[in-house]
């Protein structure tokens, strides 16, 4: 008889399609069953922990730290979809994906959803949560048959691969943004977090409920209530300022393309306030099928690419972008005056009026007729990536109201609703409505060694008296 180690292989090719040896094929591995119990805990973890990292996006300052909850959560929400999908191929239907497999796994994301503030989120996310469902993830590896339950082993792959980029994000936020008395103040609450996934096996066992005492809640003993109100970090600055009409600029045929950049890349920068408003929605509409919030986080991770887009052109074209008011005025009014399904509609209503010749092909247009190469690839991708939300809404919104006309016309109507407070934030002495634009154009005039031109440099057109979305001009989205 062949033991495994001694046996050859065809010219000694790689054994088992390149998935493992046969010595670790034939050790047995786990049963259907309890990769099932695992998998069910993974597709908890990472559907509790993208419901955080979303449930966080509005009220979070840090611009970097929005943009990376905004792209962790997206990737949380494609682990969820594709161990659903795994789920759904082991004999497992009913497939009871919505029941909570374990309470300790419970009670850790309840906490980490209510953390306090912005270093104890961190610190649950980063420290706790993700490590630790990465060490669960690496276990089942170990422990699952190679050949048997290739599928899986294929899926925990992709997903460590982002984990890594996740926990490697994490650690430096870690870093940079929590200080030692916090690290000091939360250690406690730390330590908790970690015993409690690490009860009765939470993230590999079979037990549903707690063995041991079932530990006191601490934050979470107050149940979190959504933060709607969208926060910046201090170098947003004048964030109510509507004193520059950028698309009136960019639609005016009288003026050059080359400036028209410089809108384009405020726009794109001020749509950091997208997903501070779909984290909004997302959050707030509940009980529709998984592939409704996995839709919607996808086009909410392309709104935060955009904002970035943004910075990155004018970082690019060194202009520095704190000088222009990147407002916050559009999701501030949504959140607050809107219901979720209302600002869905104006969402829906707003990225349709893109799709026209004077929309994303024609922002396409200005960055090649610009002569700025870096331009024209931003909004060549934010075109394509507009044709795909506009696909979405017709997919999630539309059904929702009825038929295309009809939730067209609701859209309008609750956009409608949002008169110009333009006067109102002035009177309240939120804002001047400072011109911001000839600083701004100024400083790009010096990069492109160019005397600013005369015409451009006194535009000073406002939003005062302006429909917040000027009806056929674009807001943001
Ligand atoms: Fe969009
Ligand atoms: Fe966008």
């Amino acid at each position: 008889m062949t033991a495994p180690s001694s046996y050859r292989s065809h010219r000694d090719l790689p054994t088992l399609a390149g998935l493992a040896s046969i010595e670790d094929a034939a050790r047995p591995g786990l049963g259907v069953e309890a990769c099932v119990a695992r998998l069910k805990r993974f597709h908890y973890a990472f559907l509790r922990l993208h419901e955080i990292l979303t449930a966080r996006i509005t009220a979070e300052p840090i611009y970097e730290l929005k943009t990376a909850f905004s792209h962790h959560a997206y990737l949380c929400a494609e682990h969820v979809s594709a161990l659903r999908q795994r789920v759904g191929e082991m004999r497992e239907p009913p497939l009871g994906l919505e029941a909570v497999p374990h309470e300790a796994l419970q009670i850790t994301y309840d906490e980490i959803l209510a953390a306090p503030i912005t270093d104890a989120l961190l610190l649950g996310l980063y420290q706790v949560a993700f490590r630790e469902l990465d060490a669960a993830l690496e276990r089942y590896q170990r422990d699952t048959n190679p050949l048997t339950d290739a599928p899986s082993v294929r899926i925990i792959r992709f997903a460590r691969l982002e984990l890594d980029d996740i926990l490697s994000f994490g650690q430096r936020a870690l870093e940079c943004v929590v200080s030692d008395e916090s690290s000091a103040t939360y250690r406690e609450w730390v330590v908790y977090l970690q015993g409690l996934l690490q009860m009765d096996d939470a993230m590999d066992g079979s037990e549903r409920a707690l063995n041991k005492n079932k530990p006191a809640r601490r934050f979470s003993a107050t149940p979190y209530v959504y933060d709607r109100i969208p926060k910046r970090d201090d170098r947003f600055q004048d964030v109510w300022n509507q004193g520059v009409n950028a698309e009136s600029f960019l639609y005016n045929a009288e003026l050059p393309a080359k400036p028209k950049t410089l809108m384009m890349l405020y726009k794109r920068l001020r749509e950091i306030d997208v997903p501070e408003m779909m984290a909004s929605i997302i959050t707030e509409t509940k009980g529709k099928p998984w592939d409704y919030y996995r839709d919607m986080s996808r086009q909410l991770w392309d709104e935060a690419r955009h904002a970035m887009m943004g910075e990155v052109g004018f970082v690019a074209l060194g202009v520095d972008w704190t000088k222009a008011c990147i407002t916050v005025n559009w999701s501030h009014r949504l959140n607050t005056e809107c219901t979720p399904i209302e600002r869905h509609a104006v969402l829906y209503f707003i990225e349709q009026g893109l799709m026209t010749k004077t929309g994303k092909r024609y922002e396409w247009e200005v960055g090649l007729e610009s002569g700025l190469p870096l331009i024209a690839t931003i909004q060549d991708f934010d075109w394509a990536d507009e044709v795909l939300h506009a696909q979405l809404g017709r997919l999630w919104y539309i059904p929702a109201i009825g038929d295309w006309k009809t939730a067209i016309a609701y859209g309008d109507e609750c956009w409608s609703r949002i008169l110009s407070n333009w006067q109102e934030v002035k009177d309240q002495g939120l804002t001047q409505h400072a011109n911001w634009w000839p600083g701004i154009y100024r400083q790009a005039c010096v990069t492109w060694s160019e005397n600013p031109d005369v015409t451009v440099l006194a535009f000073a057109e406002t939003y005062e008296g302006a429909r917040a979305d000027l009806k056929n001009v674009t807001g943001s989205a």
